[in-house]
This record gives C-alpha cells, sequence and structure tokens, in this order.
C-alpha cells in the first residue's frame, strides 16, 4: 500500500482555534467513540476528519478484520504507521487512531515529535468499552477473547495517558458532549 493520503474539502469553519494547533489526534480503546467525535469535532471546526482503519481499508481494498486474518497483526501494525506518518503531515486535520496505534514505539514518537499537534485520550472504563462494541456488533479481532482485550486495556492505559495532552471521560456522555468538553478544556471560540 502507499500511504498517500487525499484529503476531502473541509467544512465551513465554524469556529476559531488557536493558531499553534494544526491537528487533533483522537486516541483510545475500541468502544472510545474516536471516529464518532472525531467527525463531529472536525465538522465544529470546519477541518477535514480522516479515520485511519477506514483509510487502511480503502487502500487496500481489505478490511481491518481481513487483514489481521491474512496477513497478521504485525502487517496491520506497518499499514497503520505508514498511514499514521502521512497524515501527520496534513494541517486542519482531526482524526481517529486504531485504538492499538499507541502500541507502536514508532507511532507514539511520530506524535509526540509532530509539532502542533495536540492527542487527545477519550477514556471509559473497560466494561463500559466492552458493552458499546457489543452493542454496536462492531468486528474487532482484539475484541474476540474478552480476557485478552481487558489485559490489551491494562497494558494501553499508560501509554494513552503518557501520549495524550488532554484526557476527555467518556461515560455517560453523549459523543456531542464530549466535543463540548473538548471545545471547552481547548478554550475553542464558537
Ligand atoms: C484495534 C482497534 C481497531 C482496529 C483494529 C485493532 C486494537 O480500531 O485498528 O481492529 O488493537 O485496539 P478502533 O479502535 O477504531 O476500533
Amino acid at each position: 500500500m502507499t500511504a498517500a493520503i487525499t484529503l476531502g474539502t473541509p467544512t465551513q469553519a465554524a469556529t476559531t482555534v488557536p493558531p499553534h494547533l494544526r491537528r487533533i489526534v483522537l486516541t483510545g480503546f475500541m468502544g472510545a467513540g474516536k471516529s464518532t467525535v472525531g467527525r463531529l469535532l472536525a465538522a465544529q471546526l470546519g477541518w477535514t476528519f480522516l479515520d485511519l482503519d477506514a483509510h487502511i481499508e480503502q487502500r487496500t481494498g481489505r478490511s481491518v478484520p481481513e487483514i489481521f486474518a491474512e496477513d497478521g497483526e504485525a502487517r496491520f501494525r506497518r499499514l497503520e504507521s505508514a498511514a499514521l506518518a502521512n497524515a501527520l503531515q496534513h494541517d486542519r486535520l482531526v482524526f481517529a487512531l486504531g485504538g492499538g496505534a499507541p502500541e507502536t514505539l514508532t507511532n507514539r514518537l511520530l506524535l509526540e515529535q509532530t509539532p502542533a499537534t495536540l492527542t487527545v485520550f477519550l477514556h471509559a472504563p473497560f466494561p463500559v468499552l466492552f458493552d458499546r462494541c457489543m452493542l454496536q456488533s462492531l468486528d474487532r479481532p482484539n475484541l474476540r477473547d474478552a480476557a485478552a482485550a481487558a489485559a490489551r486495556f491494562e497494558a494501553r492505559l499508560p501509554l494513552y495517558r503518557r501520549l495524550s495532552g488532554l484526557v476527555v471521560e467518556t461515560e455517560g456522555h453523549a459523543p456531542a458532549d464530549t466535543v463540548r468538553c473538548l471545545g471547552e478544556a481547548l478554550n475553542l471560540k464558537p
């Protein structure tokens, strides 16, 4: 896969963003609401939204579960790193990382070292995330074994936290509330 990213046209800007901020990256475990919140936030900012998993699926012509089954997780992680490196070259972009992206050191370094890039951790306790994924019937290879998924969640928590300039609690909040909360934390001017 070549990783070049073609971005769509951003919507009309509705909110003033501090000039030092050019990219917002949403991270968190599966079920955190990264894509839904990201889409809403991008619309509010008049920025482009990119879902990294959907981008990889589009480029490879295969679903993420197919890539896992046919080529293994390690191959998926390489595609993910390439897509991330490319996405970080674009401005006025909100993007949703796959939940496992922060496990890869290269990805953490890319996120930490790219200027004007804010990483936001969308947090909820594991049982809440697991239930959300089940309710939405999300097909996630790394969620098929609930005990292994819980262990992954625990292992990733410190990575999500270390990487993020902002942590937003999503338990009990609708995505629109989370976006509002984010806007307040970032001091975005309507
Ligand atoms: C994964 C999360 C998924 C996707 C893949 C692996 C993980 O993304 O990248 O199935 O290991 O947590 P979402 O977090 O968007 O569901």
